[in-house]
């Protein structure tokens, strides 16, 4: 069973997409399918048999914090899983591993799951940096945390994400085989590794045939209903397990 988790991001702006698409989701079989609408959209997420995610975490579990939510609402929402550390959070809104390292700490306490990502620049890769980026954002972003229930990682190497060119499937397995390596320091009871950066209908089996790549983290190709339709073919219909 492998994750797609489907990034809405600010692609969906009408309600009307909104339910073609989650009407669209269900029944991967058998995949865990998570779903990551913006927040305008989840009152649209009750009674529908999929997982969901928030596409940002929260800093604090109590107090006046303008913009973000509360863990009520998170609860009331039925939401397990918090994107943190996204490429876009981090260049866009300038999210320090600092801040990202105390969203995973906060969401940890309060029972959430989180989809922590992380990778290099275009500049960083072509210099032979991946491993060391990716090693130095693991080490910052759970710092202080020994013990964790439950936390997937994304390997988004940032010039791959759509509109950029997918990574090769064998140069991002290489970096999911380094992360685990390195995840190895912590104890981590439920862990799991996935890839994102312009995932489609077209590459999507070229990534997840690796037992090693635990799902993948879809954008904007899990907002386009044809393409929706079309990966769910490509996984109903193969071995991948
Ligand atoms: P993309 O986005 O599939 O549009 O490249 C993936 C992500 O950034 O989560």
């Amino acid at each position: 069973m492998k994750y797609l988790i489907f990034n809405w991001k600010n692609y969906v702006s009408s309600e009307a997409q909104a339910r073609l698409l989650l009407n669209l989701y269900p029944n991967f079989f058998p995949h865990r399918v998570v779903v990551a609408p913006s927040v305008v959209w989840f009152f649209l997420l009750k009674k529908k048999n999929f997982l969901f995610a928030s596409q940002d975490g929260p800093v604090i579990k109590e107090g006046a914090l303008t913009g973000d939510l509360s863990p009520s609402i998170y609860r009331h929402f039925k939401i397990k899983y918090v994107i943190i550390g996204h490429s876009e959070r981090r260049n866009f809104h300038q999210e320090t591993d600092g801040l990202i390292n105390q969203k995973i700490k906060t969401s940890l306490a309060l029972g959430l799951i989180p989809i922590l990502c992380v990778g290099e620049n275009k500049k960083q890769r072509q210099s032979g940096l991946t491993k060391k980026i990716i090693k130095q954002q693991i080490e910052k972003d759970l710092k202080g945390l020994k013990t964790i229930p439950h936390l997937i990682v994304a390997y988004e190497p940032i010039w791959a994400i759509y509109p950029g060119q997918p990574d090769k499937p064998a140069d991002s397995l290489l970096a999911i085989k380094y992360l685990r390596t390195i995840l190895k320091r912590y104890k981590i009871g439920d862990l799991k590794i996935i890839y994102g950066g312009s995932v489609n209908s077209k590459n999507i089996l070229d990534f997840l045939k690796y037992p090693e790549v635990e799902g993948v983290l879809i954008g904007k190709a899990g907002t386009l209903p044809q393409e929706v339709k079309k990966i769910k073919l490509k996984v109903a219909n193969n071995k991948i397990k």
